[in-house]
């Protein structure tokens, strides 16, 4: 039966207020609802309040559901509005075809009196300007809601893409899509349309891309292939492709490729491996890290796992590496080049990066890296098993990864600069977290052993972005702003550490893990600093990158000053 708006009308429980709006809620009793919206405008607006729980809204086609999503409609209070785009829910191409239609969305788990009855309205845009006084100047954010993890990122052509995990209807973690922008000098963001949708195998989780250069997959020759997980019941790989630089993206048909009975197997990453002629996927299961090998992108063999401690792992050499204290995830792995300060020759090592959550040097999520060697099959570590060497000692360093296919053998990384503490409480609302600057990772060598440093990327060069201060000696390094708000640091050269507090940096208290002493060793003498210092975070390099951390603060204004003092 097609329902008219006559007998929608006389249906209504409730209509909407709000001028020129056909939009009615049916209330069902016990949190079941109907809302029916006409087509004249493509967007339906969500009210949001961050602390209700997550209803059900489940896009009705046909009288069938086609898509569930989870969102904090209010019940008490609006936070903020968040757009669904109705033309694209339900494939309308423009406003002719989407008129002659009523669309159904169910939604389940709030109540009648709830207060997003009131505020949920079709609109024709979205306002997505900055409206937030937190927002970095030159940090990649989302337009509007939640982000973690970088994803896929490649360089291709002059742009760098950057995907990343993306909730579109909140902003807080759930919905994963991927999200998509690109940059030509990593300073200034374009946001394309969403690259990747959850679907029935899952919600679309971390992954990575690369260029299939020799057509190895069948996709055409350079296609954009990606991997990434597939969250649902179980957690599987799923392979996309893209024919048009990575704009548009297509699920493979045979998706899932990959698949295990372990139930944390996830954030693929994968590369070209020139010696073996294959492809090389790494995958964090549990706390171990996969290897495994195509020749086609589609059909994978396991060759070896790395880290694990456990009976079956116990007699190989890679068991019980570094921490274990949490999940390990977003893996990658690539091999640089450095100069052997005792042979003076050129060499080079492999690095596997492991992020873990928690279990981080200064609490919850952090990156640990392992240096060793690459045969196609499996990975030797140079390092004892007991160390941990971690790539940024800074609170808010997460799940970094590198870009594939960077000029100059660059392997570039990115990282999400948030903690899985507290990124869901940092206090923005209309989006919620940002990129750290991309850095360029090197290997150096100190007190005998190979560490992983990571600069700033070339591009930010006398962009006048950055400042850098001399250290001579102990000192302590204080960055204030007007308002008195402070972000100390202090070197200790007897100690060999770097000690942060954030506790006078502006609003901290949204959680006690905020403001605690952040510690980092440094295996070099100190003589530089140099600050990256944005809306609400310091990136810090001590000698250019041979010891980073990445912290957020949130003060009243930027910080714009810097006093050094000796100790
Ligand atoms: C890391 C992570 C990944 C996962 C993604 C989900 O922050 O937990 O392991 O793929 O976030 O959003």
């Amino acid at each position: 039966m097609k329902i008219t708006k006559i007998s929608l009308l006389f249906l209504a429980l409730s209509l909407s207020a709000l001028s020129g709006i056909a939009q009615t809620v049916r209330h069902l009793g016990d949190g079941n609802n109907i809302v029916t919206v006409d087509g004249k405008e493509p967007l339906l607006m969500l009210p949001i309040q961050e602390d209700a729980p997550e209803a059900r809204v489940i896009i009705v086609k046909d009288f069938n559901p086609v898509q569930t999503l989870y969102v904090r409609l209010a019940q008490s209070r609006t936070d903020y509005m968040m757009p669904l785009d109705l033309y694209k829910a339900y494939g309308i191409k423009n406003q002719r075809e989407a008129k002659t239609q009523n669309y159904s969305i169910k939604i389940l788990g709030v109540q009648t009196d709830a207060i997003c009855w009131k505020n949920l309205h079709t609109a024709s845009t979205y306002d997505n300007k900055n409206h937030e006084k937190y927002r970095p100047e030159y940090h990649f954010t989302p337009a509007y809601g939640w982000m973690n993890d970088p994803n896929g990122m490649f360089y291709k052509d002059g742009t760098w893409h950057l995907f990343y995990q993306y909730n579109p209807y909140g902003s807080m973690w759930g919905n994963m899509h991927w999200g998509h922008a690109s940059s030509t000098d990593l300073i200034h963001w374009n946001q394309h349309s969403i690259a990747v949708e959850p679907d029935a195998w899952g919600a679309a989780f971390s992954g990575s891309c690369a260029i299939d250069h020799d057509n190895t997959a069948g996709f055409g020759k350079d296609a954009v292939i990606g991997f990434y997980t597939s969250a649902g019941e179980r957690q599987t790989q799923s392979l996309i492709y893209s024919t048009d630089g990575g704009e548009n993206f297509h699920k493979y048909e045979g998706n899932p490729v990959i698949t295990s009975d372990q139930p944390d197997f996830r954030d693929p990453n994968f590369f070209w491996h020139e010696p073996t002629q294959r492809w090389i996927m790494l995958l964090a299961v549990g706390q171990e890290l996969q290897f495994f090998s195509s020749k086609d992108l589609k059909d994978w063999k396991k060759e070896s796992s790395f880290g694990h401690i456990n009976e079956f792992d116990a007699p190989t050499l890679a068991a019980g590496y570094g921490n274990h204290s949490g999940v390990w995830e977003c893996p990658d792995m690539f091999e640089l080049k450095f100069k052997n300060e005792k042979t003076k020759k050129e060499e080079s090592k492999w690095v596997l990066i492991c992020n873990i959550n928690p279990g981080g040097p200064n609490g919850g999520s952090a990156t640990q890296y392992f240096i060793g060697q690459f045969d196609g099959h499996k990975f030797i570590c140079e390092d004892e098993p007991e160390e941990t060497k971690w790539m940024d000692y800074g609170k808010d360093h997460y799940a970094t990864v590198s870009f594939s296919g960077a000029p100059n053998d660059r392997h570039s990384v990115i990282a999400w600069m948030s903690n899985w503490q507290y990124a869901n409480n940092v206090p923005t609302m209309q989006y919620r977290s940002g990129n750290s600057i991309v850095r360029d990772p090197f290997l150096y060598q100190a007190n005998g052993e190979t560490y992983l440093g990571s600069r700033p990327a070339t591009e930010y060069d006398e962009k006048g972005l950055d400042q850098v201060v001399k250290i001579k000696g102990s000192s302590t390094i204080t960055l204030s702003n007007d308002e008195g708000e402070e972000f100390v640091i202090i070197y200790d050269q007897k100690e060999m550490t770097l000690t942060i507090d954030r506790s006078k940096s502006g609003e901290t208290a949204f959680s006690p893990d905020f403001a605690v002493p952040i510690v980092a060793p440094v295996h070099k003498k100190l003589t530089s600093l140099r600050f990256f210092i944005d809306r609400c975070s310091v990136e810090l390099f001590g000698n250019n990158g041979e010891v980073v951390m990445t912290n957020l603060a949130f003060p009243k204004s930027t910080f714009n000053k810097i006093e050094v003092s000796k100790n």
